[in-house]
């Protein structure tokens, strides 16, 4: 395994599997790799001759007073895990080669970055979008692989990646949890005992959507409601947003239609969590009658 910290040199050895006619699987990370980045690599490491990922914790996608200084960083320990999960090249660059002082070129994905996470972290996706294209550029990947636990990123991604017309397969792989329903998070390395039995109301509330929808349930306020009223119920929580929306559009909805998101970030303590999963509600041709299928994205 390679570990590579320059553009120049990420870019060539690229160049060079490309014209050896070898397929390029990416997945980009912030580092202080779990068992979620681990099911995306799996993934590159099966369908690609080549795997590399990057770990950089990107400061312009943290606005200020959030998180940038303390996110957890152990290289060490990321090159550990890649090394045995079979990666290649773990791209690691220096904040000042991927953002050199005079630094002015961002891309935005202008309506989709709006709601849900972009309505409480203005410029997080510009930020995203921005380092997400540059490390397409720079590795030039054949397919590129997120965790769908950060939906929104995951759809707005695909979308940058149509509108620019980029060469590259986006795939989203289903979010990955711990063995209560915690969907696994570097940021859960924040959370006390107590915070972190807390945070299992995020995973429980998804399940108790799922169950007011399979009892007829098509109400989205009630929906919301009840989730709000059991998140705030545990200590130490603060909801920033619970919704439900279109997953293609990620516009609000009022009765629950065919296939929704319910995605929500709470804060649990002074550490901010996300969770989402999709609801969907198919109508049997024979009999109109509504029977309801859920899918963890
Ligand atoms: O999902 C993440 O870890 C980050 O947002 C990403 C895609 C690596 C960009 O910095």
């Amino acid at each position: 395994m390679q570990v590579i910290q320059s553009v120049g040199q990420m870019q060539q050895f690229s160049e060079n599997m490309r014209t050896q006619g070898k397929k390029i699987a990416f997945v980009p990370t912030m580092g202080f790799l779990h068992e979620g980045h681990l099911s995306l690599i799996d993934y590159g490491r099966k369908n690609a001759d080549v795997l590399i990922i990057s770990v950089f914790v990107n400061p312009t996608q943290f606005g200020e007073g959030e998180d940038f200084q303390e996110y957890p960083r152990d290289l060490v320990r990321d090159c550990e895990i890649a090394r045995k999960a079979r990666v290649d090249v773990v791209f690691v660059p220096e904040v000042l080669e991927m953002y050199p002082k005079d630094f002015q070129t961002y891309v935005t994905v202008e309506s989709l970055s709006q709601p849900l996470c972009g309505a409480f972290r203005p410029g997080h996706f510009r930020g995203v979008t921005t380092v997400v294209a540059k490390l397409f550029n720079i590795v030039k990947p054949h397919i590129a692989i997120f965790g769908k636990k950060d939906f929104q990123q995951w759809v707005i991604i695909r979308k940058m990646v149509k509108d620019l017309n980029l060469d590259i397969e986006v795939i989203g792989l289903p979010t990955v949890r711990e063995h209560d329903g915690l969907a696994m998070s570097s940021r859960n390395s924040y959370l006390t005992k107590e915070e972190r039995d807390s945070a299992l109301s995020l995973y429980q509330s998804l399940n108790m959507a799922k169950d007011m929808v399979a009892s007829g349930e098509r109400n989205v306020s009630q929906i919301v409601c009840k989730i709000k009223d059991f998140i705030l119920s545990k200590p130490y929580t603060k909801i920033e947003y619970v919704k439900i929306c279109s997953p293609d559009t990620l516009e609000d909805m009022e009765t629950l239609e065919d296939k929704a998101l319910l995605a929500m970030a709470v804060k649990i303590g002074k550490t901010r969590l996300i969770d989402n999963t999709l609801l969907e509600v198919a109508k049997e041709k024979a009999n109109a009658t509504d029977h309801v299928k859920i899918q963890n994205p």
